[in-house]
């Protein structure tokens, strides 16, 4: 488990201008921010180097996709490389909404997950079942295995597992505390299982999936779970100030 709770906005396709995106970082930073959290901002690409001089060393960047390729003809690619000579040092891979609306396979988000941690990144890898009655035990093993084929065990402290069940992720209809902390054990159950319990243990585990602010003391409380990835309650400041004060009351 990672010492601090960590709490992700992940912007998606959001705000449409530079302006909106600087004014609600500065939003963030006039706040007194929690000691006890890390808070990592997933903007769209472009936004990336203004907010980069503008976060402090209270906000941390990731980027919500990156390219397998490391550089070369690619049309419309990103590299590792570029994100990292930004200054953005995390980057999401796996989210549902690349895997089931961008078509991206178990077999692109492998390659792009060992891109990123060669290239020196911290993965945030998004796992989660599409529906509510699935095997979760068997969707969580194939999604993670897949994603960590060829993953040296030296590679692996620069990875964050979230788990997102896709049947929460923007319904409003929030897992439950106690089933997301399973989802979670099971994940360090399989950790354990491909790199031993050292690393189960030590590994952040997120939860993302309709958190709001009213949800998120209950996801972060848990002894279990290291924090929330956080989509469309991310985008509203008050909302999302309440949640990163949800993590300080876990201090
Ligand atoms: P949501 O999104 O909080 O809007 O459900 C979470 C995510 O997609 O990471």
């Amino acid at each position: 488990m990672s010492a601090k709770k960590i709490i992700i906005a992940n912007w998606k396709m959001n705000p449409q201008t530079a302006d909106e995106a600087l004014r609600f970082v500065q939003g963030v930073l006039a706040q007194r921010l929690p000691k006890n959290i890390e808070l990592i901002i997933a903007p769209p690409f472009v936004y990336l180097e203004l907010l980069k001089k503008n976060c402090g060393k209270e906000i941390k960047l990731a980027a919500q996709n990156i390219s397998w390729a490391e550089r070369g003809a690619y049309t419309g690619e990103i590299s590792g490389l570029m994100l990292k000579n930004l200054g953005c040092n995390h980057v999401i891979i796996g989210h549902s909404e690349r895997r089931y609306i961008m078509g991206e396979t178990e077999e692109i988000i492998n390659l792009k997950l060992k891109t990123a941690l060669r290239i020196g990144l911290t993965v945030i890898l998004a796992v989660g079942e599409k529906e509510q009655n699935d095997d979760i035990s068997k969707v969580l093993s194939r999604q993670i295995e897949s994603a960590l084929e060829g993953v040296g065990v030296s590679e692996i402290n620069r990875l964050i597992i979230a788990y997102e069940p896709v049947w929460a992720i923007g319904t409003g209809l929030a897992d439950t505390s106690d089933h997301a902390l399973s989802a979670a054990l099971l994940i360090r159950k399989i950790i354990s299982r491909l790199y031993g319990p050292e690393w189960a243990s030590d590994m952040p585990v997120l939860y993302g999936g309709s958190v709001s602010e009213e949800n998120a003391a209950d996801f972060i409380a848990q002894n279990g779970i290291d924090g929330a990835l956080v989509g469309g309650a991310s985008l509203e400041l008050q909302s999302f100030i309440k949640i990163i004060k949800a993590a300080e009351k876990n201090e």
